[in-house]
């Protein structure tokens, strides 16, 4: 059965939302994965449908009930093989490596927290991994959820043509993408660097290296400081 994500979610009107269209789009109408959303709020119990409640101690907003969340994911009957995230700003930060390792299973639960937060007796007890997409607060899970799973369906097998299959990008070696160049040869005067129209292809890669390497050192440093110093200057053979 093809990759599937089941989000739990308040508002599951906003899927599959932008991942309808464009190479997500293409994939989920061939069929290459699947996307459930569940409405949380077909779990509440009482008359008025109620997900939530203030804070136990007090303090500003709302609280999703445990009993209510917790019948959700009971009610999605996923299985123990599948990873059951939480988006949330307090979560460990989304990397391209786990990106990779949820693109390869079967694909994840997730859930979208919205208000203040959700209770905590209901991410121990069924196991939620928190997962954040970045240090700045949305207002619910939702887009980071979408977010995540733009950056699986990408991975997953006939998802992207051959071209950049996922090696020769950002990340996968640790550093930022160099710059690219199109026609035309002159745009408001500036040319295409000249080495890239040279055609000496080892050029051409020591060039886009040597880019990769600046932006990276200059932007992220905290990428930068995790690249393996270069060996000492080798000397080259002449042609
Ligand atoms: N929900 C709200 N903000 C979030 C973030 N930065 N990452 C994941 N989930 C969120």
């Amino acid at each position: 059965s093809p990759w599937r994500a089941t989000v739990l979610t308040l508002f599951p009107e906003m899927f599959p939302g932008p991942l309808g269209v464009s190479l997500a789009g293409r994939a989920l109408a061939g069929g290459l994965w699947e996307i459930e959303a569940r409405d949380i709020r077909a779990s509440a119990t009482d008359r008025h449908r109620s997900v939530d409640d203030t804070p136990a101690g007090g303090g500003p907003g709302m609280v999703l009930r445990a009993d209510v969340l917790a019948a959700a994911i009971d009610a999605a009957g996923i299985g123990p093989e599948r990873p059951r995230l939480l988006m949330s700003p307090r979560g460990r930060p989304l990397t391209q490596a786990r990106v990779v390792e949820l693109a390869q299973g079967p694909g994840p639960l997730i859930v979208c927290g919205r208000f203040e937060g959700i209770d905590q007796r209901v991410i121990d007890a069924r196991g939620l991994e928190e997962v954040s997409i970045g240090d700045y607060v949305l207002s619910g899970g939702e887009i980071a959820a979408l977010a995540l799973i733009d950056a699986c369906v990408r991975l997953l097998p006939g998802v992207m043509g051959k071209e950049a299959s996922g090696t020769e990008e950002s990340f996968s070696d640790g550093l930022l993408e160099y710059p690219q160049y199109t026609r035309p040869q002159l745009f408001e005067g500036v040319p295409i660097p000249e080495i890239l129209t040279s055609g000496d292809h080892a050029r051409v890669a020591g060039w886009r290296r040597a880019q990769s390497e600046a932006l990276t050192e200059a932007r992220r440093p905290d990428l930068w400081a995790q690249i393996p110093p270069k060996p000492a200057n080798r000397p080259r053979r002449q042609k």
